[in-house]
């Protein structure tokens, strides 16, 4: 095992009681390469690439405040081949990233600092330092196309990650053709090659859309006009339908001017879901009424006759205290509350009749919704999750029959999303594995573990001992083989 030995953060990591930098959401503060890992039980022989995760992992003590979504970007990577496992975690290195290391401490405040002249006066100092006014962070999530692996963040340029490596190559603009936010859920159509694409801004009521070509060009933009601004984290896709998600989390300056968050959630406004053909123009959107809710996370999308279907994770309600300083917080300290249900969730879109039909497909709170990446946009049987209410705990939904299976990690064991990879040459939808990290709060261990999909209940076939620990994160990404081979 190699670590560069260098300490990101001071030695009293605990100098705060902020829930986001304690146990396992602590930062951890090296750079570490192993290989041959100890696998407990077996890795599948024909199984190769490399499983990674992005998260936030702030590189120094925050200034003042600091929300779980602000850490720097850092990805967690475990290479499988001819049965071993070797890991690396490796910090992005955003132009952030990189101004703070040469400084040496945080130059960016938090989201939850409050709208006042100390922001202001840091804002103008980073800006005169030709530095971003706010830090891309690349800290949520991965995509693979035109064979090049992107981390991505919702507010800013994706940035180009080297594999197996994981070094951080730069921004990546498109040859300076991308001229607006990424999401960190872009969709790869496997059976066109293309990748779509959206970004939004907390200022505008517009969203701009964009389309890849499976050569990596960027071939068409168009702005989308919705009510007023809001966080629009994910959309969906079919083969000729881009899915849009105008949800009533609203964002306002004034709002956060008046001391108050900038994001609400604001039921009473309604909610809309927009179906656009995919290389529509922004103006041929056409728009759902559908009861309010809030979605993080879609499943996929397909087509159905004259209808459009929608599965994604639904809540009705969300707590203020999301976007607050989590001292303040109603809960103390806990991000979500227990207002925060998202449950499995249909929409029909009727193009013909413009009705919205709706139903709720189970009651146990889920989220991070993955499927068959290879698939989306089509009609998918099955669906994996994470039971927010218990995290040690995976769901495989089967919507032909109306079910979902459990998979549970074992008593404080606590897992993330997982991650479906196809077996080579698969013959089924779920002929493949199923990978996510799973961190033991009891003796502080982090696993990789990998599930036979197609025996979802069973144990893992394999449990790859991580030489470290691995903090929460968020979304990861299986890369092929043959992508790393190139
Ligand atoms: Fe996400």
């Amino acid at each position: 095992m190699r670590t560069n030995g260098r300490n990101f953060l001071n030695d009293n990591a605990s100098m705060t009681a902020n829930p986001f930098l304690q146990g396992n959401f602590a930062p951890v503060r090296e750079e570490v390469t192993a290989d041959d890992l100890t696998v407990i039980g077996e890795l599948p022989p024909e199984m190769d690439g490399m499983f990674v995760r992005n998260g936030p992992n702030p590189q120094f003590r925050p200034i003042k405040n600091h929300h779980w979504f602000e850490g720097d970007g850092m990805l967690h990577g475990v290479r499988i081949r001819g049965g071993r496992a070797g890991y690396r975690n490796r910090y992005i290195h955003t132009p952030g990233w990189r101004a703070e290391n040469a400084a040496g401490r945080a130059l960016y405040g938090s989201i939850l600092d409050p709208l006042g002249v100390p922001v202001l006066l840091r804002m103008m100092r980073n800006w005169l330092k030709h530095l971003p006014m706010i830090k891309n962070t690349a800290n949520t999530a991965l995509v693979c196309h035109d064979g090049r692996l992107l981390a991505l963040w919702e507010g800013g340029e994706p940035h180009e990650i080297q594999v197996p490596s994981l070094d951080t190559v730069c921004s990546y603009t498109y040859g300076g053709k991308l001229k607006h936010q990424f999401t960190a859920h872009p969709k790869v159509d496997a059976a066109t090659g293309e990748m779509l694409f959206f970004g939004y801004s907390p200022f505008k009521p517009s969203v701009q859309y964009s389309v890849v070509n499976a050569q990596g060009r960027i071939i068409s933009t168009t702005s989308i006009d919705i009510q007023r601004p809001v966080m629009m984290h994910d959309f969906a896709i079919t083969p000729r339908y881009s899915i849009f998600m105008d949800l009533p989390f609203t964002a306002s300056i004034k709002r956060m001017l008046r001391g108050q968050p900038l994001l609400k959630f604001e039921p009473q406004l309604g909610a809309r879901l927009g179906i656009l053909p995919r290389h529509g123009r922004g103006q041929d959107i056409k728009w759902f009424e559908v009861s309010p809710c809030y979605v993080f996370h879609t499943l996929n999308a397909y087509e159905d006759g004259d209808e459009v279907v929608l599965l994604a994770c639904r809540t009705e309600e969300f707590p203020d205290s999301f976007f607050m300083p989590p001292s303040a917080s109603a809960n103390d300290g806990a991000m979500i509350g227990k207002e925060f249900a998202p449950v499995m969730y249909r929409w029909r879109l009727n193009l013909k009749t413009g009705t919205a039909r709706e139903e709720a497909l189970d009651d146990v709170p889920t989220e991070f919704p993955r499927i068959n990446e290879g698939l989306v946009g089509s009609r998918t049987r099955y669906g994996y999750t994470l039971n927010i209410n218990e995290p040690n705990e995976l769901l495989k939904y089967d919507f032909e029959k109306g079910r979902h299976a459990r998979h549970g990690h074992g008593k404080m064991r606590i897992g993330g999303e997982a991650i479906f990879a196809p077996r080579p040459n698969a013959r089924a939808e779920d002929d493949g594995w199923l990978l996510t990290y799973v961190h033991d709060e009891e003796n502080g261990i982090s696993e990789l573990i990998v599930i036979e999909a197609q025996d979802f209940s069973a144990p893992p076939l394999a449990r790859v001992r991580i030489p470290a620990r691995v903090p929460y994160g968020f979304h990861g990404a299986w890369i092929p083989g043959e992508m790393l081979a190139s």
